[in-house]
Protein backbone atom coordinates (compact mmCIF):
# COMPACT_ATOMS: atom_id res chain seq x y z
CA UNK A 1 0.00 0.00 0.00
CA UNK A 2 1.39 3.02 -0.49
CA UNK A 3 2.15 5.38 2.11
CA UNK A 4 0.17 8.24 0.45
CA UNK A 5 -2.90 6.31 0.64
CA UNK A 6 -4.35 8.00 3.55
CA UNK A 7 -4.36 11.32 2.36
CA UNK A 8 -7.32 13.09 2.10
CA UNK A 9 -7.76 15.57 -0.84
CA UNK A 10 -7.03 18.67 1.25
CA UNK A 11 -3.59 16.90 2.27
CA UNK A 12 -3.04 16.44 -1.35
CA UNK A 13 -3.21 19.94 -2.22
CA UNK A 14 -1.71 21.07 0.64
CA UNK A 15 1.99 18.96 0.06
CA UNK A 16 1.40 19.12 -3.75
CA UNK A 17 1.56 22.96 -3.59
CA UNK A 18 4.74 23.09 -1.77
CA UNK A 19 6.18 20.79 -3.96
CA UNK A 20 5.87 23.36 -6.44
CA UNK A 21 6.76 26.34 -4.93
CA UNK A 22 9.68 24.89 -3.03
CA UNK A 23 10.52 24.10 -6.75
CA UNK A 24 9.99 27.62 -8.14
CA UNK A 25 11.66 29.28 -5.03
CA UNK A 26 14.86 26.61 -4.82
CA UNK A 27 15.76 27.30 -8.72
CA UNK A 28 15.65 30.21 -11.40
CA UNK A 29 13.53 29.03 -14.24
CA UNK A 30 15.03 29.70 -17.42
CA UNK A 31 13.74 32.37 -19.99
CA UNK A 32 11.73 31.06 -23.08
CA UNK A 33 13.76 32.09 -25.98
CA UNK A 34 11.34 35.18 -27.19
CA UNK A 35 12.07 36.36 -23.76
CA UNK A 36 15.66 35.83 -23.79
CA UNK A 37 16.13 37.73 -26.81
CA UNK A 38 13.92 40.27 -26.05
CA UNK A 39 15.96 40.96 -23.34
CA UNK A 40 18.66 40.87 -25.25
CA UNK A 41 17.85 43.18 -27.90
CA UNK A 42 16.82 45.76 -25.12
CA UNK A 43 20.30 45.94 -23.94
CA UNK A 44 21.15 47.50 -27.12
CA UNK A 45 20.05 50.46 -28.28
CA UNK A 46 22.39 53.06 -29.76
CA UNK A 47 22.72 56.49 -29.04
CA UNK A 48 21.04 59.49 -31.67
CA UNK A 49 21.57 62.54 -31.83
CA UNK A 50 18.48 64.57 -32.28
CA UNK A 51 19.51 67.91 -32.59
CA UNK A 52 21.41 71.26 -30.88
CA UNK A 53 20.27 72.05 -27.42
CA UNK A 54 19.76 75.57 -28.42
CA UNK A 55 17.26 74.89 -31.53
CA UNK A 56 15.01 73.95 -29.02
CA UNK A 57 13.50 77.02 -27.02
CA UNK A 58 10.77 76.93 -24.32
CA UNK A 59 7.53 76.23 -26.38
CA UNK A 60 9.33 74.38 -29.14
CA UNK A 61 8.94 70.60 -30.68
CA UNK A 62 10.54 69.19 -32.99
CA UNK A 63 9.50 65.71 -34.93
CA UNK A 64 12.35 62.46 -34.94
CA UNK A 65 12.59 58.86 -35.23
CA UNK A 66 14.05 56.52 -32.80
CA UNK A 67 15.19 54.12 -31.96
CA UNK A 68 14.69 53.85 -35.94
CA UNK A 69 13.10 54.83 -38.98
CA UNK A 70 10.10 53.43 -38.60
CA UNK A 71 9.26 54.82 -35.00
CA UNK A 72 8.00 58.22 -35.31
CA UNK A 73 8.66 60.36 -32.21
CA UNK A 74 8.55 64.06 -30.77
CA UNK A 75 10.65 66.41 -28.97
CA UNK A 76 9.06 68.85 -26.99
CA UNK A 77 10.52 71.40 -24.10
CA UNK A 78 8.19 72.15 -22.13
CA UNK A 79 7.72 75.60 -19.92
CA UNK A 80 8.57 73.40 -16.44
CA UNK A 81 10.28 70.59 -15.28
CA UNK A 82 8.79 67.08 -16.50
CA UNK A 83 9.12 63.80 -15.11
CA UNK A 84 12.45 62.45 -17.34
CA UNK A 85 13.27 66.00 -18.39
CA UNK A 86 16.64 66.98 -19.14
CA UNK A 87 18.26 70.75 -20.20
CA UNK A 88 18.96 73.70 -17.97
CA UNK A 89 14.60 73.54 -15.85
CA UNK A 90 14.45 69.21 -16.73
CA UNK A 91 11.75 70.57 -18.98
CA UNK A 92 12.70 68.44 -22.43
CA UNK A 93 11.09 65.51 -23.06
CA UNK A 94 10.43 63.30 -25.62
CA UNK A 95 8.03 60.21 -27.16
CA UNK A 96 6.81 58.18 -29.41
CA UNK A 97 4.00 59.37 -31.05
CA UNK A 98 2.50 55.85 -32.05
CA UNK A 99 -0.62 55.72 -29.63
CA UNK A 100 -0.48 52.76 -27.27
CA UNK A 101 -3.95 51.96 -28.34
CA UNK A 102 -4.05 50.97 -31.36
CA UNK A 103 -1.35 52.99 -33.00
CA UNK A 104 -2.55 56.06 -34.15
CA UNK A 105 -0.29 58.99 -35.02
CA UNK A 106 -0.75 61.12 -31.26
CA UNK A 107 -0.17 65.02 -31.82
CA UNK A 108 1.45 67.45 -29.46
CA UNK A 109 -1.07 70.12 -28.65
CA UNK A 110 1.26 73.89 -27.30
CA UNK A 111 -1.68 75.26 -25.43
CA UNK A 112 -2.63 72.16 -22.96
CA UNK A 113 0.82 70.83 -23.15
CA UNK A 114 -0.92 66.84 -24.14
CA UNK A 115 -0.20 64.62 -26.57
CA UNK A 116 -3.89 63.84 -28.31
CA UNK A 117 -4.84 60.51 -30.56
CA UNK A 118 -7.07 61.82 -33.25
CA UNK A 119 -8.77 58.54 -33.36
CA UNK A 120 -10.07 57.99 -30.27
CA UNK A 121 -9.11 61.07 -28.52
CA UNK A 122 -6.37 59.31 -26.06
CA UNK A 123 -4.52 62.12 -24.01
CA UNK A 124 -0.89 61.53 -22.87
CA UNK A 125 0.31 64.02 -20.54
CA UNK A 126 3.61 65.73 -21.59
CA UNK A 127 4.23 66.79 -18.23
CA UNK A 128 4.04 63.20 -16.44
CA UNK A 129 6.07 61.12 -18.33
CA UNK A 130 3.46 60.38 -21.06
CA UNK A 131 0.49 59.36 -18.33
CA UNK A 132 -2.77 58.88 -19.43
CA UNK A 133 -5.32 61.72 -19.02
CA UNK A 134 -8.27 60.23 -20.92
CA UNK A 135 -9.29 57.33 -23.55
CA UNK A 136 -8.82 54.06 -24.44
CA UNK A 137 -5.67 53.74 -24.21
CA UNK A 138 -4.39 51.66 -21.35
CA UNK A 139 -0.73 52.56 -21.55
CA UNK A 140 1.23 55.64 -21.18
CA UNK A 141 3.36 56.62 -24.22
CA UNK A 142 6.88 55.32 -23.93
CA UNK A 143 9.62 57.73 -23.23
CA UNK A 144 12.30 58.51 -25.02
CA UNK A 145 15.31 59.09 -23.13
CA UNK A 146 17.19 62.07 -23.23
CA UNK A 147 20.98 63.20 -22.65
CA UNK A 148 22.82 65.94 -23.50
CA UNK A 149 26.10 65.93 -24.94
CA UNK A 150 28.16 68.64 -26.07
CA UNK A 151 25.47 70.82 -26.06
CA UNK A 152 23.44 68.51 -28.31
CA UNK A 153 20.71 66.81 -27.33
CA UNK A 154 20.73 62.94 -27.71
CA UNK A 155 18.59 59.80 -27.37
CA UNK A 156 19.69 56.58 -25.80
CA UNK A 157 16.77 54.50 -24.95
CA UNK A 158 13.07 53.79 -24.63
CA UNK A 159 11.00 53.45 -21.23
CA UNK A 160 7.91 51.21 -22.32
CA UNK A 161 7.24 49.36 -25.85
CA UNK A 162 6.48 50.92 -29.08
CA UNK A 163 2.99 50.43 -30.34
CA UNK A 164 2.85 47.21 -32.73
CA UNK A 165 6.28 45.72 -31.58
CA UNK A 166 7.65 42.98 -29.06
CA UNK A 167 10.49 44.88 -28.17
CA UNK A 168 11.79 47.99 -29.51
CA UNK A 169 15.04 47.41 -30.87
CA UNK A 170 13.90 44.95 -34.17
S1 LIG B 1 -5.62 54.78 -31.56
FE1 LIG B 1 -5.31 56.38 -30.16
S2 LIG B 1 -7.03 56.38 -28.89
FE2 LIG B 1 -7.37 54.75 -30.26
Amino acid sequence: MSKFSNLNRRDFLRIGGTGVSGLIAGQALPLAPADAAAKTKEQVYSPADVAPLADLPVGASLEFQYPDEDSPAVMIHLAEAAKGGIGPNNAIVAYSTLCTHKGCPVQYNPERKMLICPCHWSTFDAAKAGAIVIGHASQPLPQIKLRIEADRIQAYGVDGLIYGRHTNIL
